[in-house]
C-alpha cells in the first residue's frame, strides 16, 4: 500500500519568494490499483512523488510505503519501492544489459539473481534487440526501457512513475503503458503522474486532479466524466480546473 497523508512542501524561490508546491495532499493506493496524479505543468506532481519516494523531505505530513515511513526508514522503504522518472541517468558506456545487471548488484541481488531478473525484464519490455547496445547509443524510447528495467530490478511492490512516457513516441509510450498494466496484474501498488489525459483515462483506476498544489477531486475516470457532464477526460479536466479558477 502507498499512503500520502497531508503532504506539504514549500520552496524558497529567489524570484518568486515562497512557493507552496504541494499543499495538504492525501491519498491511498491499494495493491493491484493504479492511482493517477493528473495536473498541468507546475501543479506539484513531481514534488508530491519525490516526497512519496523519500527523495524530498515534506515540511508537513507523512508518506508510507507498505506501512514504512519513508522519512524515518528510508532504506527499508526504498527496498519496497521503484521510482521511475523521464530523466533517469544511465551510464553511457555500459550496454543496456550491463546497466540493468549492475543495478541488481547495487540492490543486493547475487550475480545470478541479477542476470536472471534482467533477462526476464528485457523480455517483458521487448528489449532483446538492443541488449548489447551501449546506453549512449540508444533512442529515447529504448533508454526509457533501460531506466524502467533498472528501477524494477528488485521487483518492488510499490511503483511510482513520474511522467514515464514524456517525450516518447506512440509505440514506446504504448510499451510503457503495457508494462504498467502488467505490473498492476501482478498486484503491484502503482502511482503515476501525467498531464496526458487520455493516458490517465485508459490506465488509472482512480485519478486525483492536482491543481496548484492541491488535489481538487479524487474519483474514477468515469465518475469524473459523470460529475462534469463531459464525454472525455480532456473536457472534464478543463471544466473542473476552470470551475475553481485556472
Ligand atoms: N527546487 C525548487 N525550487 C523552487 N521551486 C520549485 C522547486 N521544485 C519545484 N518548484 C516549484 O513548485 C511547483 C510545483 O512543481 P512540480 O512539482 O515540479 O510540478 P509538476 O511536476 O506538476 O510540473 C512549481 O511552481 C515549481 O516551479
Ligand atoms: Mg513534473
Amino acid at each position: 500500500m502507498i499512503k500520502a497523508t497531508n503532504l506539504k512542501k514549500a520552496f524558497n524561490d529567489r524570484k518568486r519568494g515562497q512557493v507552496v508546491a504541494v499543499n495538504d495532499v492525501s491519498f491511498e493506493v491499494e495493491p493491484g490499483e493504479i492511482f493517477g496524479l493528473l495536473g498541468l505543468n507546475g501543479a506539484g506532481k513531481t514534488t508530491t512523488l519525490r516526497m512519496l519516494a523519500g527523495l524530498l523531505k515534506p515540511d508537513i505530513g507523512t508518506a508510507l510505503i507498505n506501512g514504512i515511513d519513508v522519512t524515518r526508514q528510508p532504506e527499508a522503504a526504498k527496498a519496497k519501492l521503484g521510482f521511475i522518472t523521464g530523466s533517469t541517468g544511465l551510464y553511457g558506456r555500459l550496454k543496456a544489459r550491463e546497466m540493468i545487471e549492475y543495478f541488481g548488484r547495487l540492490y543486493g541481488l547475487t550475480r545470478n539473481e541479477s542476470s536472471q531478473r534482467t533477462v526476464k525484464l528485457m523480455e517483458t519490455l521487448g528489449m532483446a534487440e538492443f541488449a548489447d547496445v551501449k546506453c549512449d547509443k540508444l533512442s529515447s524510447g529504448t533508454k526509457q526501457k533501460v531506466s524502467i528495467a533498472r528501477t524494477m530490478i528488485h521487483d518492488p511492490e510499490a511503483i511510482i512513475l513520474d511522467e514515464p512516457t514524456a517525450g516518447l513516441d506512440v509505440i514506446a509510450s504504448r510499451s510503457v503503458v503495457d508494462f504498467i498494466n502488467n505490473e498492476k496484474a501482478r498486484s503491484k501498488t502503482i502511482v503515476f503522474s501525467t498531464h496526458v489525459m487520455h493516458e490517465a483515462e485508459k490506465l488509472c483506476d482512480r485519478i486525483g486532479i492536482l491543481h496548484k498544489g492541491s488535489i481538487i477531486t479524487t474519483a474514477t475516470p468515469e465518475e469524473l466524466n459523470n460529475k462534469s457532464g463531459c464525454v472525455d477526460l480532456d473536457d472534464t479536466f478543463v471544466k473542473l480546473v476552470g470551475d475553481i479558477g485556472a
